[in-house]
């Protein structure tokens, strides 16, 4: 059973990047490398902007996306442009050590891609363990592409898959909870008080949100939050 845990992240990019770097620098310590997933949406920009600036072994890191809309990398809704713009243009890393998922194709052959791609994190086979990966919450209690009353909840097997959002009109593509819940710390990224009932009812587990399945087996999971609760 993973343990939860609540931070009052204030400032939060800056509480937010500190338990990153540190999170990152533990496993790079102990295996030569820190694999980080990145989620998506307006709340991690600053963090990104944050983790920009500190002197990371970049080159020991690998960072992957939870997910991504099925738009090329130049789109403006697309998560890996923003990035782009507030992390990756800023550091020196090398471009293998960034694995992009493939927005551009068709979503069921980005899914394919992007699970294949993520097999190089376990040489040894098995799900891949990512060190931290951060995830964020919408106000329907959604993470990463996993929202309410989609087929990917239901997902016991494949790693990412492609994922048709009803409510947004649209193909997104997902990290899956097996995927998710391998992870070693997993930070929920909230910076918006008005969210907080839902993130209430997520870390209580009153309501079947899909935030509220993401329980690392070996694993801990840290709730930021940059507001006073
Ligand atoms: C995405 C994200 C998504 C996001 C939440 C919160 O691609 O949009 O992965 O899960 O984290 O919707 O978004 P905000 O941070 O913009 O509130």
């Amino acid at each position: 059973m993973s343990s939860v845990q609540i931070i009052h992240a204030d400032p939060f990019a800056v509480r937010a990047a500190n338990l990153i770097e540190e999170a990152l620098q533990d496993s790079i310590a102990e295996r030569g490398v820190g694999i980080l997933s990145l989620c998506g949406g307006g709340t991690p920009k600053p963090v990104y902007q944050e983790l920009s600036r500190r002197a990371l072994p970049w080159e020991q890191i690998k960072l992957t996306f939870g997910d991504e809309r099925c738009v090329p990398p130049d789109h403006p809704d697309s998560n890996y442009r923003m990035v782009q713009e507030t992390l990756l243009n800023h550091i020196e890393i090398p471009t293998s050590n960034v694995l992009r998922m493939k927005g551009e194709l068709e979503p069921e052959a980005a899914a394919e891609d992007y699970s294949q791609a993520l097999q190089q994190l376990a040489p040894e086979g098995g799900v891949p363990v990512h060190d931290v990966i951060l995830l964020g919450m919408g106000g329907d209690g959604h993470t990463a592409s996993l929202f309410p009353d989609t087929a990917a909840l239901q997902e016991q097997e494949k790693l990412v898959v492609a994922n048709y959002v009803a409510k947004l009109e649209a193909w997104r593509l997902t990290m899956t909870y097996p995927l998710i819940n391998a992870g070693r710390e997993v930070f929920f990224l909230v910076n918006d008080h008005t969210k907080h009932s839902v993130v209430r009812e997520v870390i209580d587990r009153t309501k079947p949100h899909p935030a509220a399945k993401i329980a690392p087996s070996n694993g801990q999971v840290l709730w930021l939050l940059g507001y006073s609760i």
